[in-house]
């Protein structure tokens, strides 16, 4: 699938339940991925998605941390 082929998505929560569920189906769809959790297995979960996507750590809640 590359529907998504020319789009670049950052999905917070992506660490686990329905934020990795989207970031997996992304990458599947051909699309970059960020995935970003505040906890850090969300590492793995990028790792094992493939060379589209990266882990970046971020606390949505903290201004300094998203910028
Ligand atoms: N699972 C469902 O069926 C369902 C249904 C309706 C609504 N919701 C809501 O959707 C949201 C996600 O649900 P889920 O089941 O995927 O939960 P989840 O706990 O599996 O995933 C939430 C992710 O967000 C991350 N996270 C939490 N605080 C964060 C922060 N400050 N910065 C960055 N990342 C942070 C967590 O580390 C986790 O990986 C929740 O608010 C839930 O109440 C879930």
């Amino acid at each position: 699938m590359s529907r998504l082929a020319t789009k670049v998505a950052i999905v917070t929560g992506a660490a686990s339940g329905i934020g990795l569920g989207i970031a997996q189906l992304f990458v599947k769809q051909g699309a970059k991925v960020v995935f970003s959790d505040i906890n850090t297995s969300g590492k793995a979960a990028a790792d094992s998605a493939g060379k589209n996507a990266i882990f970046i750590e971020c606390d949505i809640s903290n201004t300094e941390s998203v910028e």
